[in-house]
């Protein structure tokens, strides 16, 4: 994340507080926050305007990937700024970017099956199967059992693990044998939709619905709407259980 500094709530070090307050520590200096703010709002209450690293904020772009420690615990911990609150004493400090050498490749040339990944990303087979990634995953996704199944070739298996990834890139940042996890998902998303994807005839309704026109009027009032009717809107939507 990239912030600029503007004004904010600092301190000198760590302090006794009155309640509903907090400690924390952000790139190395002490501010006091409200113990109900998300890592994120706390940045901003402390005076930061997030000028990268931040996109959604509701936890699905993966944007925003922050590494913390806390009082009285050896670990290093994993989070999105945007979901984790903050706690008494968090040290913490945001990651920009991961690095990352994105391989090129025509998904008509690669077949779903181990060959890919041995073509496309052979550092994959580097795993030594440590669980490190699983444990820095912010959405609860078991890395490891996904990077054992592009091992063995099982790219639906990578899929459907990978489902709910948003590409943070902190299993990569934390993995002892330099994988780069994210993206062997999403080798293996691509290999399953152009191969072995099962056919559904509730997407072909869909799409030709959408190919009909059929959404055109209401699209144009969405795009018609102001701010705050399309967040009201997009708030009282029916969730998915
Ligand atoms: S952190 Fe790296 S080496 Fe460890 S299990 Fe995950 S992919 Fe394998
Ligand atoms: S699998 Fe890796 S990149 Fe994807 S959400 Fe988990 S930690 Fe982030
Ligand atoms: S800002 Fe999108 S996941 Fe945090």
């Amino acid at each position: 994340m990239e912030t600029k500094k503007t004004n904010g709530q600092e301190g000198g070090k760590r302090q006794r507080l009155s309640t509903n307050m907090v400690n924390v520590f952000i790139m190395g200096k002490h501010h006091i926050v409200p113990e109900h703010a998300t890592i994120m709002r706390a940045i901003e209450y402390a005076g930061h305007q997030i000028i990268r690293g931040a996109g959604c904020r509701e936890g699905f772009c993966g944007a925003c990937g922050t590494i913390y420690r806390l009082p009285g615990d050896y670990r290093m911990h994993t989070g999105l700024a945007c979901t984790t609150l903050v706690k008494e004493g968090m040290v913490l400090t945001q990651v920009p970017f991961v690095p990352m050498l994105k391989a090129v490749y025509d998904i008509e040339t690669l077949k779903p099956d181990v060959s890919a990944i041995e073509q496309v990303y052979p550092q994959t087979f580097r795993c030594v199967a440590c669980g490190t990634c699983s444990k820095a995953c912010p959405q609860g996704i078991p890395v490891m059992d996904y990077i054992q199944a592009a091992m063995r070739g099982d790219v639906a298996e990578v899929a459907d693990i990978a489902f709910d990834c948003v590409a943070c890139g902190l299993c990569a940042l934390r993995c002892p044998a330099e994988l780069i996890q994210h993206e062997v998902g999403i080798l293996s998303k691509r290999l399953t939709g152009r191969y072995l994807r099962k056919e559904s005839t509730e997407v072909d309704e869909r799409l030709d619905q959408v190919r009909s026109g059929k959404f055109e009027q209401e699209y144009a009032e969405l795009m018609a709407m102001d701010k705050q009717t399309l967040s009201k809107l997009y708030y009282d939507r029916d969730i998915e259980p």
